[in-house]
């Protein structure tokens, strides 16, 4: 009898041990206060080393987050007289031949919009360099001189290289457009309800977290340029899950709470935005999930994004109707389905 219960006090000791780790219990229980007490590399207000580096003088620490990555290929898109009224950047992966095209046929079309002057490029990643599908990129790349290639190799862990190289290759390169879309290849977008959005009289500086009268703050009160840093807004915590794919040790991240983060699949900033956070992420730790990153970078340097609810992170279920106002919806893995609702919501 009593051996009995024993073993069952022993196998239910067991379950728990295995819920508790496997759960990552004890990680919720000893997480941090986001609220009171986060703080993340480097350990110490940014914003005096942003200012000082966008106003050209030597910033008094060193940046610690430099990419020692190249650029492969280049494009001239940018070397215009003119501001470009809106760039997109989209993020994709070699073997999306099908993808590009679908996006050159729709919204990457650089004339869609009469009277707005608007520019697109690829930027991808790279593995073997003498690949069957390099030697298709390179075909494609003489092509159409649309994709930025770099020479770190492409992997989901590495999207944050991806993005932050191509921040940099805009503000080294293409520092002339008012705002900057970032997206994924397998978004629907509109941009014509995206420049709509933005151009929004109502919409000036609203996203400027913190104390405004601080003289360190990147954002001087008579700033007068437009911040816009805007999407679907996340506010949620880390996974600790020993199984997840999105599994985040203490030691990575130890607060309960990530920062606001726009999800990644599409987003804009202004051109002021751009730079400030390109600028921020050089005295950022670097962390592998590129939309926490940049909520991280913003919350360093004293934005906040802003949440748009016309961005869909899911896939939001077509209706000629329910698309009228949505800016950009997730889930366009098949091309042609993106060219026919393209066609049907610009035909309107
Ligand atoms: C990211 O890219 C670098 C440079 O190519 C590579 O060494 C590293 O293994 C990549 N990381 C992942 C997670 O793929
Ligand atoms: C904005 O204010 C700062 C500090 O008050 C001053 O140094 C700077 O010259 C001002 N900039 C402009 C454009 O007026």
């Amino acid at each position: 009898m009593r051996r009995k219960y024993f073993y069952h006090y022993v196998a239910i000791a067991c379950v728990v041990l295995y819920i508790y780790y496997f759960f990552g219990v004890s990680d919720y229980i000893y997480s941090k206060k986001f609220e009171k007490e986060f703080n993340y590399p480097l350990n110490r207000n940014i914003q005096p080393l942003v200012r000082e580096v966008m106003l050209g003088r030597k910033p008094a620490v060193a940046p610690i987050n430099i990419y020692p990555y190249r650029f492969l290929t280049n494009s001239r898109k940018c070397y215009t007289l003119e501001k470009l009224d809106l760039f997109i950047v989209v993020k994709t992966a070699r073997s999306n031949f099908e993808k590009r095209n679908g996006i050159r046929q729709t919204y990457g079309q650089e004339n869609s919009i009469p009277g707005r002057i608007i520019r697109v490029l690829f930027f991808i990643g790279s593995d073997d360099l003498n690949s069957p599908v390099q030697e298709r990129l390179d075909r494609e790349m003489a092509e159409f001189k649309d994709i930025i290639q770099m020479d770190f190799h492409d992997s989901y862990f590495n999207n944050t290289i991806k993005t932050m190289m191509s921040f940099r290759w805009l503000y080294e390169h293409c520092s002339n457009a008012d705002y900057y879309l970032f997206t994924d290849d397998d978004m629907y977008i509109s941009v014509k309800n995206l420049l709509d959005y933005v151009n929004d009289d109502a919409f000036t500086r609203l996203n400027v977290a913190g104390d405004r009268g601080d003289k360190d703050s990147v954002i001087l009160d008579n700033d007068t340029e437009k911040i816009i840093l805007a999407g679907y807004v996340f506010n949620s915590s880390p996974q600790r899950f020993r199984s997840s794919k999105w599994h985040v040790t203490l030691d990575e991240y130890p607060y309960d709470r990530w920062p606001p983060y726009v999800t990644a699949g599409a987003y804009v900033v202004s051109n002021r935005c751009m730079r400030i956070m390109y600028v921020g992420s050089l005295f950022v730790k670097h962390f592998r999930f590129d939309d926490i990153y940049l909520g991280i970078v913003a919350k360093k340097v004293g934005l906040e994004p802003k949440h748009c609810p016309k961005f869909y992170f899911y896939k939001k279920k077509y209706s000629v109707d329910s698309y009228r106002d949505v800016i950009a919806s997730h889930g366009y893995d098949d091309p042609e389905e993106l060219i026919r609702v393209w066609n049907e919501q610009n035909a309107l």
